[in-house]
């Protein structure tokens, strides 16, 4: 599979498993599968509230020989209400010791987004700090300092717009190596996309599939849905391959990392076999005129009456 290099050297499998919206009950069995068929990356986060079952699943996966720990790429993420250069270690320390690891690939700022400690869901203004308030430059400080002390071999962010990103690299020791943000063919990024790879930054697509198992806090009525598509169906068609493939090879070959999420195993196959399709030209130029800047994640559930936080503050 194809591996993106990052500056220390390190190589990630363009194509992940993603773990956002998998249950506790589901993620264990769907970590051991996709771990026995092939997958070497898996992105996860604190907050998605199974890193406890994934971490069972890999230990065990390491136990009975199917994987050794250096062949593996684990991502996580840091969650708003550890926002802050002092608390950054402790939540990472607490991700790491549910994931039973001692280190992590790469680890990401989730949002850049800080609510107060001990707020997993903030509904009240006064639960949330503004940036200004809670600056990213001192969280960064906290990230840099868990590659220094060997917590994390890497750092990033996710959902980072350009101006934000220009803000970090200007105050950051150590730049960041990734932004994870939504991607799909409905929203391809393409500006976003074109400043991270003039910056060395590599580009990491959630939702690469539509999300069509997103909670309601994020849907809307008029929401197209991105595995019917007709133009994308009859490409794949005629291709011989399913619709997700064909998302998920035009994200890859775009050079884009793909973390598609799954907790059935036909699927999971399917996606990881997504990684050897090759796109012709006229096929990228066909996906690429797909693009319609339609965000499925906007943020709102960020935003509420009073608050530092809106859809628009978000993105810009
Ligand atoms: P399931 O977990 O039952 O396979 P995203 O990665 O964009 O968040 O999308 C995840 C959603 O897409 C889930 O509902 C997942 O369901 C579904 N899904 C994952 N892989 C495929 C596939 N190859 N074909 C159709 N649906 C898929």
């Amino acid at each position: 599979m194809q591996k993106l290099t990052y500056k220390n050297s390190d190589q990630m499998p363009v194509l992940g498993l993603g773990t956002w919206k998998s249950s506790p009950s589901e993620v264990y069995e769907a970590v051991k599968e996709a771990v026995k068929i092939g997958y070497r990356h898996i992105d996860c986060a604190a907050i998605y509230g199974n890193e406890e079952e994934i971490g069972k699943a890999l230990n065990e996966l390491m136990e009975e020989g199917v994987v050794k720990r250096e062949e593996l790429w684990i991502t996580s993420k840091l969650w708003n209400c550890n926002h802050g250069k002092d608390n950054v270690i402790p939540a990472l320390k607490e991700t790491l010791a549910d994931l039973q690891l001692d280190y992590l690939d790469l680890y990401l700022i989730h949002w850049p987004i800080a609510q107060k400690k001990g707020v997993s869901y903030a509904s009240e203004a006064d639960e949330f700090l503004s940036l200004e308030e809670q600056p990213v430059s001192d969280t960064w400080k906290g990230m840099e300092q868990a590659v220094k002390e060997g917590l994390t071999r890497n750092i990033g962010v996710c959902n980072f717009s350009v101006n934000k990103l220009k803000d970090l690299i200007e105050v950051a020791e150590i730049r960041p190596e990734l932004n994870q943000v939504e991607l799909h063919p409905y929203l391809q990024q393409n500006e976003l996309v074109e400043y991270c790879k003039s910056q060395s930054i590599h580009v990491m697509a959630y939702s690469p599939l539509g999300s069509s198992d997103r909670p309601e806090v994020v849907r809307r009525d008029d929401d197209p849905v991105l595995l019917e598509d007709t133009l994308i169906t009859s490409l794949a068609n005629a291709k011989g391959i399913s619709v997700a493939q064909m998302i998920l090879a035009y994200g890859v070959q775009r050079g884009i990392s793909v973390i598609p999420k799954s907790v059935n195993a036909q699927r999971l196959k399917q996606n990881l076999d997504a990684a050897k399709v090759e796109l012709t030209d006229e096929e990228m130029l066909n996906m690429a005129s797909l693009n319609m800047d339609r965000r499925y994640v906007e943020g709102k559930f960020f935003e509420v009456p009073g608050g530092p936080y809106t859809s628009n503050s978000i993105w810009e």
